[in-house]
């Protein structure tokens, strides 16, 4: 008695897997129901078997019952499911291409700064970085640059009212400012060497916002991008700089680019210089020359006053405007154009991703 219901409900269960298996629609899945699972179906009798067993044999057969249902009864819904998320997806051709998601891509004067990043990583140099919100000693004092100096007017530089930020600016003396160029990271950079118990070499490149109360034209913004540069060593020359520049923006506008160092003056190098560069029959603004740099010997003063024995050491820097180079590089001829926020400009000018 027990083995022949044992076998019945083994061969059921053979029987509705494999008409479960074959049933490729909602109607042959019905049909499956019907045949098995409904009142009259063929898993009926069986189970009726079961009931009318002698008591003794109940647990074995319940068990055995039990176990059979949840396979079948599994199974069943199991298609069921399968066959209504297939309907759902009927009609759609999984080979056509897929809606273009938009992305978003790095801004132009970002991607300038990273390719100039680059460049100077090849040449050895490491990153760094300052705050936005400077103290006046680190933006001026420690450049080298007197309180009389012109670019500390108030009508010059973003001044800040709360002093109490001044501790999170480094808490060295002074109004607390939004810095003007990002030639205060030089002083940081240096200080931190010796704060650190390292001695030169120095080389490194630290790009970032700055402010000025500008009058917003063309070529002038209020907030704008620069990228430092520092190097200080036993021995390093005016020659170092000159090489290292030329072949920095060689690499990045072009291997015929020519160049003029025009002498300037900077608190903070001794001597100084502006760069010029021209690329030939490539005129911006109907000028030949477009200056694209300032850079210099770095001063004496300004390695003592950061801790660096000038007698020993010498130095380089330099900083330019990324927003100039931005310009070259995609003959943009007017900079407000990069901050207006025109997807037609950023589409055109962005790198793809
Ligand atoms: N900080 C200068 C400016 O904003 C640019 C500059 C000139 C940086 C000469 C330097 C330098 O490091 O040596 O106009």
């Amino acid at each position: 008695m027990e083995n022949e219901i044992r076998q019945q409900i083994d061969a059921l269960r053979v029987d509705i897997l494999a008409a479960l298996a074959a049933a490729s629609d909602a109607t042959a899945l019905e049909e499956v129901r019907l045949a098995y699972f409904s009142k009259n179906g063929k898993i009926a009798p069986v189970m009726e078997k079961v009931g009318a067993a002698p008591k003794e044999l109940r647990p074995v057969l319940g068990r055995l019952v039990n176990e059979f249902k949840g396979i079948v009864n599994g199974a069943f819904e199991e298609k069921k499911n399968a066959l209504a998320a297939s309907a759902e997806t009927a009609g759609i051709d999984a080979t056509l291409p897929g809606r273009p998601v938009p992305v978003g891509s790095l801004h132009p004067i970002y991607a300038a700064r990273d390719r100039a990043i680059e460049i100077f990583r090849r040449l050895g140099f490491a990153l760094a970085e300052g705050p936005d919100v400077e103290t006046e000693y680190y933006n001026f004092d420690a450049l080298n640059t007197p309180p009389d100096h012109p670019a500390r007017n108030e009508g010059d530089t973003f001044y800040l009212a709360d002093r109490s930020l001044k501790l999170a600016a480094g808490g060295k003396e002074g109004r607390l400012l939004l810095r003007t160029q990002t030639s205060p990271v030089q002083i940081r950079v240096m200080e931190g060497l010796g704060a650190a118990g390292k001695t030169p070499p120095v080389r490194i490149v630290a790009p970032g916002r700055c402010y000025r109360r500008d009058e917003i034209d063309a070529t002038h913004g209020i907030a704008f991008h620069q990228m430092e540069g520092l190097v200080v060593d036993e021995g390093v020359s005016l020659a170092d700089l000159k090489g290292t520049l030329e072949l920095f923006f060689r690499e990045l506008l072009g291997e015929d680019l020519r160049f003029r160092f025009r002498p300037h003056f900077f608190p903070f190098t001794e001597p100084s210089f502006e760069v010029d560069a021209s690329r030939p029959g490539n005129q911006v603004k109907g000028k030949e020359w477009l200056e694209i740099c300032g850079c210099g010997m770095v001063h004496p003063k300004v390695l003592r006053n950061a801790g660096i024995d000038p007698e020993r050491y010498t130095g380089f820097a330099f900083g330019f405007g990324i927003e100039r180079i931005a310009m070259m590089v995609h003959q943009v001829n007017d900079l407000r154009l990069f901050g207006e926020n025109d997807v037609r400009l950023l589409r055109q000018l962005s790198p793809k991703v």
